[in-house]
């Protein structure tokens, strides 16, 4: 199989791929973006979670070939304008949100996520965002704290112009 689409805003065209390939295999084995963890395998841990045109999408339940077209964002495609972590990633740190950090880089895409869709959302929406991305050490409330001052912050900076 031939596939083209856009990686983490760039334009990529790989050729020669099994046709039962499946994203996360892609992402991890093919192009070496080891950012997007393999959990579970079966799509209940959230580990895999990547933007797919915006969306919040399991790679390890999702054809390769279903991203043809599309724009694909790893964790390692959210960045700063220099090219550091984001805001979101920085908050996860300050917060203590990160503790073996396996969890993390699902969690984080989930956040974004959430955030397109909805720039200020409460508690009980971030909750509900991030209930398919399981941690097995923070007890999430730190995870909240950083996704619910990382969003708070963005309206702030887009209210000061
Ligand atoms: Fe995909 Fe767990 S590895 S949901
Ligand atoms: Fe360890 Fe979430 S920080 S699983």
């Amino acid at each position: 199989m031939r596939l083209e689409f856009t990686l983490n805003h760039k334009s990529v065209l790989l050729e020669d791929l099994p046709d039962e390939l499946l994203l996360l295999d892609l992402l991890r084995e093919i192009v070496g973006l080891t950012g997007t963890k393999r959990g579970c395998d079966t799509g209940s841990c959230g580990a895999c979670a990547v933007l797919v045109d915006g969306k919040l999408t399991r790679a390890c339940r999702t054809p390769a070939a279903k991203v043809a077209g599309c724009h694909v964002i790893t964790i390692e495609g959210l960045r700063d304008l220099h090219g550091g972590p984001n805001d979101m990633q920085r908050a996860f740190v300050e917060f203590g949100a990160v503790q073996c950090g396996f969890c993390t880089p699902g969690m984080i895409i989930a956040a974004e996520a959430l955030l397109l869709k909805n720039s200020t959302p409460s508690r009980e929406e971030i909750r509900k965002a991030i209930m398919g991305n399981l941690c097995r050490c923070t007890g999430y409330q730190q995870i909240v704290d950083a996704i619910e001052i990382t969003a708070q912050r963005r309206a702030a900076a887009q209210a000061g112009g």
